[in-house]
């Protein structure tokens, strides 16, 4: 079982690793995203990687690419980075904002649940890099919480301000934006666009976008 494999290479504690088996165990995101980079060679960027979680399981599933991963942790970070060095060859996460990608990077994009911590011109800005950060053969996978009137938006709300109250995630901003924020730049500029929901057994509100670049 994979969040096994991946908890049994973390250092002990409880609470962190419960909570690492649980989200790997359950959250579809990352069976997701290793669909869309099977049979591409990468690299990926993983923008707002936390403990790199995402680079692990793709290297449980025989995924090969290089992976940067960046997160404004410095603790989720260096822990990463600890497990990712005696275990994950390949990986490596960097303390750093999903705003400043890694120094000439080309390839595939992950942004899985972050894009809300920035406000909305900063997300447009974002958007608009991920397109010029991703490789003709690349993909650019978005999962985020779309801002909408239902019940799942308002439990995500609640289920984000608990995170923060709990310490787990600190700073930024709680800026959801619509399906159409995230997606329309993609289209305007000849992306080939699928989005669908993404909560599997959560009450939350997730979306997945994957978009790739039109071709030459
Ligand atoms: C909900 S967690 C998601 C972590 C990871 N993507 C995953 O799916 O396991 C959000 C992460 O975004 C990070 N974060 C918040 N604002 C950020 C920013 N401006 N740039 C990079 N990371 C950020 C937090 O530190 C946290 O680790």
């Amino acid at each position: 079982m994979i969040a096994k494999s991946i908890v049994k290479k973390f250092p002990r504690d409880r609470w962190r690793n419960g909570y690492i088996k649980g989200k790997i165990g359950t959250d579809p995101a990352y069976d997701a995203v290793y669909e869309q980079l099977r049979g591409r060679s990468g690299p990926l960027w993983d923008a707002g990687c936390g403990l790199g979680l995402m680079a692990f399981y793709l290297r449980e599933r025989g995924w090969t690419g290089d992976v940067l991963g960046s997160d404004l942790s410095e603790e989720k970070i260096a822990l990463g980075n600890e497990v990712a060095r005696d275990h994950y060859a390949g990986v490596r996460l960097m303390v750093g904002s999903m705003t400043e990608p890694p120094e000439g990077f080309l390839g595939s994009v992950t942004l899985i649940d972050v894009l809300h911590y920035v406000d909305t011109p900063t997300q447009q800005r974002m958007l608009e890099r991920v397109r010029t950060l991703v490789a003709p053969d690349g993909v650019a996978v978005i999962r985020f919480t779309a801002r909408d009137r239902s019940w799942r938006y308002y439990a995500t709300v609640l289920e984000e301000l608990f995170v923060r109250g709990s310490g787990w995630i600190s700073g930024g901003r709680i800026c959801f934006p619509t399906c159409d924020e995230v997606v329309n730049g993609f289209e305007a500029a000849g992306w080939q666009t699928t989005i669908r929901p993404l909560w599997g057994r959560t009450p939350f509100n997730s979306y997945l976008l994957v978009a790739t670049p039109p071709r030459a």
